[in-house]
Order: structure tokens, then sequence, then C-alpha cells
């Protein structure tokens, strides 16, 4: 395996796991969104407003082929990375993927406390968006290696089922090696 890719809705808890699970395997981490806004300069939502989704997109897809050439990475991707046929091939050609799902009424949850500004959940009906967005997507996921239903766990519980899945802690894999 090159790298691990964590994809799911906003919400699912991508980046949370996927900087626990890196440093728990001793693996680098990165996160697509937090790549681009730091080779723009610029925030998300000043990244939407100045040339829209597609030019996100756009941006989304360079910083992941990229991400893609490295090997040992634990990469967490933006909700809509799937979007794209093209960055699920670089993904399936690259590595292992994590479907982390939730429940509606979580995810919904979780977004309304999160403090991260998300365009394309902006505006009044924040919750039908969600529900839209998520009937738009859901099956868009469900090819990764393994999917974790994260409604009722930890993240601490979410890295060790991946961790364990993919015989990540035992002796001969990265993480323990030594030297
Ligand atoms: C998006 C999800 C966001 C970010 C952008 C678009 C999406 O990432 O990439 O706002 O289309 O679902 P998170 O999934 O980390 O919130």
């Amino acid at each position: 395996m090159t790298n691990l890719y964590l994809i799911g809705f906003m919400g699912s808890g991508k980046s949370t796991v996927g900087r626990l699970l890196a440093e728990r395997i001793g693996w680098s981490f990165a996160d697509t969104d937090d790549e681009i806004v730091r080779r723009e300069g610029m925030e998300i939502p000043e990244i939407f407003a100045k040339g829209g989704e597609s030019f996100f997109r756009d941006l989304e897809q360079a910083t992941l082929l990229e991400l893609s050439g490295r090997s040992g990475w634990v990469i967490a991707t933006g909700g809509g990375i799937v979007l794209r046929g093209r960055n699920v091939e670089i993904m399936k050609a690259s590595g292992k993927t994590v479907y982390l799902s939730a429940r509606e009424e979580v995810l919904a949850a979780r977004l309304v406390g999160d403090p991260a500004v998300r365009p394309l959940l902006g505006g009044d009906s924040r919750i039908a968006r969600l529900h839209e967005l998520l009937q738009e997507r859901r099956g868009m996921y469900e090819w990764a290696d393994l999917t974790i239903d994260t409604s009722d766990q930890t993240a601490q519980a979410v890295v060790e089922a991946i961790v364990n899945h993919f015989g990540l802690g035992e002796p001969g894999g990265r993480a323990v090696r030594l030297g």
C-alpha cells in the first residue's frame, strides 16, 4: 500500500481521524483542503467566491494528483473529491481508501457545531441542503476498500479499526519498524 485516503461527506471526521491515524502508524499526513488553502493563500469560501465550484474542483484535482505521487501518506480529502471520476481513479491507483460514513442526523449535529465555513452548505436551509447533497452523493463513496460508520464511535476507535483492517500495527508493518 502506498497511501491511505480518507473519503466521506463533510463532517464525517476525515481530518480528525486522518491526523490521529498518521500519528498512530508513523506516516505523514496531508489534507487536500489545507493544501489548497496554503497554495492559493486563500480560504475555501474565497476560492469559491473567486472562481466558483469548478475552479475549486480544478485545484482539488491538481492537489490530489500531486499528493498521490508520494508514498506513506495518510490523505484526508474534501467531501466532494468523488465528484470527479478521475480523482477516484487516482486514489484507486495509488493506495487504499477508507470511507467514513455517518447517519444524516449525526452529520447535521456535527456540522452545526463546526466552525469551518463550507460554501456548499451556505444559506438559510443548511439542513435541507445537507439532505439534498447526501442523496446525490451517498452512492459515490461506496467503492472504498473499507467503510466505517463513525456515527457512534470515537475517533480513536475508528483509527484502531483502520489499523486492524489493513494490518498496519503488526510486526513488520511500518508502524513498528525501528531504525
Ligand atoms: C466540500 C467539502 C469541504 C471542502 C469544500 C467542498 C464538498 O471539505 O472541500 O467546502 O463538496 O463536500 P470537508 O469534507 O473537509 O468539509
